[in-house]
């Protein structure tokens, strides 16, 4: 399977920068092998979709609300990524989770949500500093893992130490292995056969001058790119330095 590299803008860009940022990954992806998704705010996800319509490049949402229509003020429902042009959504990012309270069971929620829309979820789990400092990291995730995502599970799963978020400091390639083979041998022990081929992303700082060692590390199926993604040349040559499985 090829890596998947994805870009998640976050609460960045103006409509004509995303669509200009869009155009610009597109314009570059010629010759990558890694699967290319972006994730745009929601509010320029069709603009973004529309402008990468017959590219290799997929568009997904950042969030989607755990009820398919309703009396929901500010949110947005998977049906409506996917009628915008998504085919994925990054679910229960650490931003969402600390900034919005969403709890694990709040993001199986949307899991559930968001494959019964036709949208593949991209499921973030990850431990902060205390957590870490604390040795703590396995259990976190473990039980993240355990509660965050649903019986079956058809998605993507990304790893994303929230210390490594945006600060520059990435996860070294031991942390990495040993976190994603632990992500792993959760994903068979509860899903069984099905959780051998799961993706499991790895996000938190990478660029491209950490991209192909930590590519390269086993069970990592792609990276979640946050600041890195801004830049059409810099997530480029992420993807390039992918594997193509
Ligand atoms: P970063 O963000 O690459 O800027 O660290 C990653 C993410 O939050 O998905």
């Amino acid at each position: 399977m090829p890596q998947l590299i994805a870009g998640n803008w976050k609460m960045h860009c103006l409509a004509a920068e995303a669509v200009a940022l869009a155009r610009d990954i597109a314009a570059g992806a010629a010759g990558v092998t890694a699967e290319l998704l972006v994730c745009p705010t929601a509010l320029h996800l069709a603009a973004v979709a529309q402008a990468l319509n017959g590219s290799v490049v997929t568009v997904g949402g950042q969030d989607c609300h755990q009820s398919k229509q309703g009396a929901h003020t500010g949110d947005i429902a998977g049906p409506m990524l996917l009628d915008a042009g998504a085919t994925r959504v990054i679910l229960g990012h650490s931003e969402r989770r600390q900034n919005h309270g969403e709890t694990d069971e709040l993001v199986r929620e949307k899991t559930v949500a968001a494959v019964a829309a036709g949208l593949i979820p991209i499921v973030c789990v990850g431990e902060n500093a205390d957590q870490r400092a604390g040795g703590q990291e396995t259990e976190v995730v473990g039980w993240q893992i355990a509660g965050s995502l649903p019986k079956p599970f058809t998605g993507v799963v990304a790893y994303e130490p929230i210390w490594a978020i945006g600060t520059g400091k990435t996860a070294t390639e031991e942390d990495v292995a040993i976190m994603h083979a632990f992500i792993r041998d959760e994903l068979v022990r509860q899903f069984g056969d099905a959780g051998q081929t799961v993706r499991i992303l790895y996000g938190g700082s990478v660029k491209a001058a950490n991209a192909a060692s930590l590519l390269a590390v086993p069970n990592v199926g792609g990276a979640l790119v946050g600041g890195a993604s801004l830049n059409a040349q810099e997530f480029l040559a992420i993807a390039r330095a992918a594997q193509s499985g």
